[in-house]
């Protein structure tokens, strides 16, 4: 067995649903049981699946610094993961744990922290939780400002210019690798952004920032990006104006998996 999952590679002919492609399509967003597509600016529960898979074993701890509906949480709680999800707007947070306990498990913790990942104390929660370091991160920011998430300053949406927004992107990749086991992983879900007849790389630029930071890297893996709530049912003319322009209709983002030295 290896060290960070619970695949049993003698058996690794039955692992058929389990992606090692670097290129991830999927079709259907999974909305069974406490998963829904509510939130504006979640992801695919097959993300959080996919990577817990692969990156943790049962009963590790996965932190997830942009919590949202708390899919995330979800996706460890039915995989036997315990997990911390922190978020900065409370009623989302609320809503998010009114979701998690429909699928309560007794032996299994999920921890909702509403507040700032750049500042939570997390030495203190890991504390009162017993646990001196999590397995795995998932980080999943706002991409910059495309979808405005609240007014409050703190939101990384708000960030008044790029380099705000990877200040504290920065901030928050230090706060919680801190507390990340050596020799584990983390990965951060994120797009691009095009505006003003120019792309802003967000998915390089956060990338290079982990690479600063001595991150080894491990995947960069695209996934499909085809109905959004934005462009649903509008396919027509976001093609027609790609054609009629000097863009590209961003049908992708990044996951990109890095592990701790
Ligand atoms: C892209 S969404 C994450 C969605 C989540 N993966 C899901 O499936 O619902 C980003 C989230 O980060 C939150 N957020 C923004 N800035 C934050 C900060 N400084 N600290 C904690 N959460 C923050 C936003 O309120 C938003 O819910």
């Amino acid at each position: 067995m290896s060290r960070y999952n619970d695949i049993d590679i003698q058996r690794w002919r039955e692992y058929g649903d389990i992606y090692t492609d670097s290129l991830w399509i999927i079709e259907k967003r999974d909305n069974s049981g406490a998963h829904s597509g509510h939130y504006h600016g979640n992801f695919i529960p097959q993300i959080p699946h996919q990577l817990l898979t692969r990156y943790t074993k049962s009963g590790d701890w996965v932190l997830d610094p942009f919590m949202g509906s708390g899919t995330t949480l979800i996706e460890a709680q039915r995989m036997n993961r315990n997990s911390i999800g922190i978020e900065l707007q409370r009623d989302v947070a609320v809503e998010a744990y009114r979701r998690i306990i429909t699928e309560k498990k007794e032996n299994i913790t999920s921890k909702i922290i509403v507040g700032d990942s750049r500042s939570v104390d997390l030495e203190k929660e890991l504390q009162g939780l017993g646990i001196k370091k999590v397995q795995f991160v998932i980080l999943h920011p706002p991409y910059w400002d495309i979808v405005k998430f609240s007014e409050d300053a703190n939101d990384l949406s708000n960030s008044k210019n790029l380099n705000d927004f990877l200040d504290s992107f920065s901030a928050i990749i230090d706060n919680t690798t801190k507390h990340l086991e050596k020799g584990r992983y983390c990965a951060v879900v994120i797009g691009d952004k095009y505006s003003n007849s120019q792309i802003t790389p967000l998915g390089f630029y956060c990338m290079n920032l982990f690479m600063r930071k001595n991150f080894i890297l491990k995947a960069i893996l695209i996934k499909n990006f085809e109905e959004t709530k934005g462009k649903s049912n509008k396919h027509a003319i976001w093609r027609y104006r790609a054609l009629n322009s000097d863009f590209y209709v961003f049908k992708h983002e990044y996951i990109i998996v890095f592990k701790k030295q």
